[in-house]
């Protein structure tokens, strides 16, 4: 099956949405369950490629989970009746991601892991083999962590380095740079350790290798990072304290079952929330959003620029702040000046926030981003390769680039460089441009939306 599609200019966007499960919270509540003694459940888990990687990894790792059952990603047309059920679109050769599902995760808690038989894969996925890497170092057998062609190009140093400090035998490719990574647990010591670069990944191993050290490990991030992993944890019974950008954990207390919902991902919503801002007289609600703050950066900006997004039916969600987001057609955006403090709460939406930039008015500038050079692929040079095919002045800096608004979208040709959020913000540009665009590559959508396509269809049916 080919793994492009054709995209042309739509007319409007209208409907009702709701988003997949977030992929870091479905990431966490694996992990957490697979950890903590006893039955978890979570509902509204993603089974989409990159959380499905965390799935195995767990059972490779001895742990039983079940699948109960899985649904998907749904939409429907305002005032009408439910229109697209489940997503029939082809994945083409990504797999078969479906939306939410529930888990029961049955766990003999933080010492109950068993050695694998073979390789880990972690796929697609740097939360899955960063976050590991935590965990195993704790644990006294080999394991061996590897993934797809571009998680063997991310760097690993950043998690294997404070790792070893703790004590862990933990060593990779290229002098401890790059995947696969080996990991001979060990007992571990508890650090104070300041990290250099504001990442997730990188506190949440430290916070989980932390679990398995003697004493309190304390871990300092430059500028806040999703906080997903410390809000979690606690409910699992683990003994967590946040101060600032200071987080201190206590190591041997064992974590006990727990069930949680998983909120929408914000990252996935941004899409459509784009896509409704830009194409004239579209009007959606996207229903069951996270809106967690070291997520919602993107809104910040956007608010800046002059948009008018309101959040409704504020509510709380396992801990976690969910909304539903009615977003329309506006006219009059104005330029963006993003720099680095910006960056960590709308890191995953660069590529999208290029696409709204494209339709400002003026310079939009987005600096002190070099972290988005080692994502899934180079966001930076992805995101500069496809506008300038589409016609967009664009001036390209290590760490970030500056785009000219409004432009004129013409169709053109796009690589999604096998990046899910690089196919999915071209699908969007490709709604405001004169021609027909293609997009190829586009089965990586399945790493984080399955389901993309088949609400974007229905979303612009008129
Ligand atoms: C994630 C953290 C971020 C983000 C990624 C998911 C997580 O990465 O870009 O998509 O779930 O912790 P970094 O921690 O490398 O910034």
């Amino acid at each position: 099956m080919s793994d492009k599609i054709e995209l042309g200019k739509a007319k409007r966007l209208k409907g009702e949405i709701i988003p997949p499960p977030d992929k870091s919270i479905s990431h966490r509540a694996v992990i957490l369950s697979s950890l903590a003694n006893g039955k978890s459940r979570i509902k509204n888990f993603l089974m989409a490629e990159d959380t499905m990687s965390t799935l195995n990894a767990f059972k490779k790792l001895g742990v039983e989970i079940e699948e109960v059952r899985s649904q998907s990603p749904s939409a429907t047309r305002r005032g009408g009746k439910s229109e697209v059920s489940p997503p029939t679109h082809p994945s083409p050769s990504r797999g078969e991601g479906k939306g939410g599902g529930e888990l029961i995760i049955h766990s003999k808690g933080l010492h109950g892991l068993k050695e694998p038989e073979d390789i880990i894969d972690c796929g697609n996925s740097g939360t899955t083999i960063r976050l590991l890497s935590g965990i195993l170092s704790g644990n006294p057998f080999l394991s061996i962590l590897s993934g797809d062609d571009s998680l063997r190009k991310r760097p690993m140093g950043r998690v294997i380095k404070p790792l070893s400090l703790m004590g862990a035998g933990v060593f990779a490719r290229d002098d401890d740079r790059y995947p696969p990574i080996a990991i001979k647990g060990k007992k571990l010591k508890a650090i104070r350790y300041e990290m250099p670069v504001a990442s997730a990944q990188v506190k949440s191993a430290i916070l989980l290798a932390g679990l398995y050290a003697d004493g309190e490990t304390e871990v300092i991030e430059p500028m806040k990072s999703r906080d997903h992993t410390e809000r979690m944890m606690p409910s699992y019974g683990a003994e967590l304290t946040v101060e600032g950008l200071g987080i201190k954990i206590k190591g041997g207390c064992e974590l006990k079952a727990c069930d949680m919902v998983v909120p929408g991902d914000f990252s996935s919503a941004a899409f459509f929330i784009i896509a409704a801002l830009l194409v004239p007289d579209s009007e959606i609600l996207i229903k069951n959003v996270g809106i967690n703050p070291t997520r919602t950066g993107l809104l910040e900006v956007l608010k800046k620029a002059g948009t008018d997004i309101e959040l409704i039916n504020v509510r709380d969600v396992s801990g976690e702040q969910v909304a539903d987001i009615h977003c329309r057609g506006t006219i009059g955006l104005r330029g963006m000046n993003i720099t680095k403090e910006h960056i960590p709460a709308l890191i995953d939406e660069f590529p999208i926030l290029c696409i709204a930039a494209t339709q400002a008015n003026g310079i939009t500038s987005i600096r002190g981003a070099e972290e988005l050079r080692v994502k899934e692929s180079d966001r930076i040079r992805a995101m500069v390769e496809g506008l300038r095919k589409m016609g967009v002045e664009v001036e390209e800096f290590n760490d970030g680039l500056n785009i000219k608004g409004p432009a004129k979208l013409k169709g053109a040709a796009i690589e999604s460089f096998g990046d899910h959020r690089i196919a999915m913000a071209f699908s969007v540009a490709a709604l405001l441009a004169h021609g027909k665009t293609t997009i190829k590559g586009i089965s990586a959508v399945n790493i984080s939306f399955p389901g993309f396509y088949n609400m974007l269809k229905m979303l612009t049916k008129n």
